[in-house]
């Protein structure tokens, strides 16, 4: 039967429920899916294959997905993909089509770089279809490839910060700006939606003109791995001689300037990619690493957060969302919430390219939803991914039994919050893991944030951890006053934003705060998101009278945050952690 709604000759049943499977394919591969309007799992396929940042496609996720949900591939009615351009890390036929057509599209266009990727999208979005090994991915699932729908990769930043935002609920008229390094041949967007939904895209910005494409570069001219290592060079920016840090800003703003209007920018040296890397070299080269980190978080704050506010000014429009992996930035975050021209901002967690999985699914929701069928899902915890049932946790833990002991606990928070308060260092995995680059409670290394102490000791447990890089706090919601300055309440449930702290702060949580300005990057934890997390802080505030905890991601350096109890004790055995804490198990070495 041909369905009239997805233009399909396979009809796909019910149309007043959806159930869509939302797929990114590119770095840090993540797939999700949205049932009737909730998320009901995501996941990158990362914390499955243990690779971390690993691209492809997300076959892992999918079947995890599959599984979790009790569903087939029948039950799919739309697998919305992430993109009109095949994703550099599975570029197959895309390549053979650049190849034929990319000299061509450069004799058509002389010195004209904005049309020449514009018009590789346009030829990539061809192949993008024709590529057999999405084909045979899809197949061997057995999702039928018409259901296939591309959602153009800025769409996908721009759906999560508008659809998961309060302003979706409240059917606010929205600001919704996107940036990142490169997707589709844009970085960066500017959009408006209205009160009735209604969406105008006001302005592209081309890859050509990234910002983020500046920031990955000078990461990568550092020796870091660019799209992955840049906040890295956030945490070491503060450390620089600010004269020092001037002067790389000011090569690098040679390279990118706001345009004349201030409503875009211009990539002045005309250099992109690898040919911005060797230029980099050149000028980059006898200046302080610090001070090269400092001029191009500068270069950042400086462009970003006057782009925001020309625009906002521009459109009179005051509620700003903002995603794409420019806004993981929290220190320009921070700049941006002290706007005086922004009224209220919602900036997406975890906004690199893994959210667009999720951005691709809701996009597509919407496109798609009857008239009277469910909004959206209020965005309240991210603990969308894997869950593990005792049965499990004892397999795993029986067979370490040579190197471990466990016993479980009648009340595992309080049991993990006296540890904490006796200055314990604790590896916890509990309920469902976190979707996103932040550990949310769920699969965290936790512990006690008021001494300085307990920095060497955690970079020590932490193998290779990069010894400048700041820890975060969990901070009861109820005591969020008492440690971050807040001047506007946004809420910061998943460490998006910075905050200047309090001098309390600096008394009961000094090690989880970046130790040269005293910034910090929190969890604000609720207990209507996070019950027992919260618990676990209050229990640990009956006895220190701290608030707030140290947290940070539960894995070693270069490794994925752990999944799987097996990820979990394994990760505990080669670490110098205290305690392992697996739902309600205590763990420890004999
Ligand atoms: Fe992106």
């Amino acid at each position: 039967m041909y369905c009239q709604r997805f233009g399909s000759s396979l009809c796909m049943g019910d149309c007043s429920t959806l159930k869509i499977l939302g797929i990114h394919d590119g770095h840090t591969a993540t797939a999700c899916l949205l049932d009737n309007g909730s998320i009901t799992t995501a996941l990158s396929e990362e914390r499955l294959t243990r690779n971390k940042g690993q691209g492809g496609f997300p076959a892992h996720a999918i079947q995890h997905i599959m599984q979790t949900n009790h569903i087939s591939a029948n039950d799919i009615d739309v697998v919305a993909l992430t993109g009109f351009l095949a994703p550099l890390t599975n570029i197959g036929e895309y390549r053979r089509g650049r190849q034929k057509y990319f000299p061509q599209l450069v004799k058509l266009y002389p010195g004209n770089p904005r049309k020449i990727i514009a018009s590789t999208v346009y030829w990539g979005k061809k192949y993008r279809l024709r590529n057999s090994r999405l084909k045979g991915h899809l197949e061997r699932i057995g999702l039928p490839f018409e259901r296939i729908r591309l959602v153009e990769h800025h769409q996908t930043h721009a759906a999560t910060a508008y659809f998961l935002s309060p302003f979706y609920q409240n059917r606010q008229k929205t600001l919704v700006i996107t940036l990142d390094g490169s997707g589709d041949g844009l970085a960066g967007t500017v959009s408006i939606v209205d009160e009735k939904g209604n969406w105008s895209r006001l302005h592209n910005i081309s890859t050509f003109d990234s910002l983020g494409m500046v920031y990955s570069r000078v990461t990568q001219y550092l020796a870091m791995k660019p799209w992955e290592h840049e906040f890295k060079l956030m945490g070491m920016a503060p450390y620089a001689s600010p004269e020092y840090a001037e002067k790389v800003f000011t090569i690098l703003h040679n390279c990118l300037k706001l345009s004349e209007s201030g409503l875009s920018f211009v990539n002045q040296k005309r250099l992109w990619g690898n040919s911005m890397l060797e230029y980099f070299k050149e000028v980059l080269f006898g200046h302080r690493f610090d001070a090269v980190a400092a001029g191009v978080q500068l270069l950042h704050e400086r462009l970003l957060v006057p782009f925001v506010d020309n625009w906002i000014r521009k459109t009179g429009v005051h509620t700003v969302a903002v995603a794409g992996g420019c806004f993981m930035n929290i220190k320009a975050n921070k700049l941006l919430m002290d706007l005086d021209s922004i009224e209220d901002l919602f900036v997406m967690p975890s906004c690199g390219d893994d959210s667009c999985a999720i951005g691709a699914a809701l996009w597509e929701y919407e496109q798609n939803r009857q008239p009277g069928t469910k909004d959206i899902s209020r965005l309240e915890g991210l603990y969308w991914g894997p869950e593990f049932s005792d049965a499990e946790i004892e397999k795993a833990l029986g067979f370490y039994s040579d190197t471990i002991k466990f016993e479980r606990s009648a009340d595992i928070e309080k049991k993990s919050a006296e540890l904490l308060a006796d200055h314990k260092i604790i590896g916890r995995m509990s309920g469902r893991m976190e979707w996103g680059s932040r550990a949310l409670g769920n699969r965290s290394i936790i512990a006690n944030g008021s001494r300085l102490q307990n920095i060497r000791k955690l970079n020590a447990a932490i193998k290779m951890r990069d010894f400048w890089m700041p820890f975060a706090p969990s901070i009861k919601w109820e005591r969020r006053h008492d440690y971050a300055l807040i001047e506007k309440d946004i809420p910061a449930y998943h460490m998006v934003m910075g905050y200047a702290s309090t001098p309390l702060a600096r008394e009961h949580l000094i090690a989880a705060l970046h130790p040269y300005d005293f910034t910090m990057r929190p969890q604000f934890v609720k207990k209507e998101i996070n019950p027992a997390y919260h618990r676990l802080i209050s229990e640990y505030e009956k006895i220190t009278g701290f608030g707030g905890i140290l947290n940070t991601s539960f894995n070693l350096h270069g490794w994925p945050i752990v999944c799987s109890p097996e990820d979990a004790i394994t990760t505990f055995l080669k670490s110098d952690l205290d305690f392992l804490t697996i739902n309600d198990y205590l763990i420890y070495k004999s």
